[in-house]
């Protein structure tokens, strides 16, 4: 896995009833999740993201179907295939993400440490680059691992 990414492993318990998976804040998710929104019914070859955050952290996961992230820093990158409502792709500061090839009815659900700001974001790839050159050169207290 690439700097400030990890994969998380969740519980299921399975009865005649059928499949249950607790996911808790501080617990099996390492921050205060603040906002859940999903991702969902993306059309054919759709791909988005196309950003990083500056501080936020996420946990994306994959309820049904299946889809897959392209997380990137300007020194390396990995493509995780999200198929397994058991387990989280985990995003913490300043990686760029791209989500494509929604399949057989992919929903993504995404925890977030903190509410909606849109100056969280960097969008432009070029600016992205820039910061987190210094970001990952510099050890930087939010650089995990
Ligand atoms: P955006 O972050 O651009 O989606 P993606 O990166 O997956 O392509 O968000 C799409 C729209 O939804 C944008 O207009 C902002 C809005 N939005 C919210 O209002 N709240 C949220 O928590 C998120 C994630 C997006």
């Amino acid at each position: 896995m690439i700097r400030n990414t990890k994969m998380l492993y969740f519980p299921m318990y399975n009865d005649k009833y059928g499949k249950l998976v607790p996911v808790e804040a501080n617990g099996n998710v390492p921050f205060d999740v603040k906002r859940v929104y999903y991702i969902y019914e993306v059309m054919d070859g759709m791909r988005r993201g196309f950003h990083s955050h500056r501080d936020l952290q996420q946990a994306l996961i994959c309820i049904h179907g299946s889809v897959k992230i392209l997380v990137k820093t300007p020194f390396e990158e990995d493509v995780v295939c999200l198929n397994n409502p058991q387990e989280a792709l985990w995003i913490g500061p300043m990686v760029w993400r791209e989500m494509y090839d929604f399949e057989n009815d992919g929903v993504l659900l995404v925890l977030a440490s903190e509410h909606y700001t849109e100056d969280d974001y960097i969008r432009d790839y070029q600016s992205y680059e820039q910061e987190a050159k210094v970001f990952f050169n510099v050890k930087e207290k939010r650089t995990y691992k």
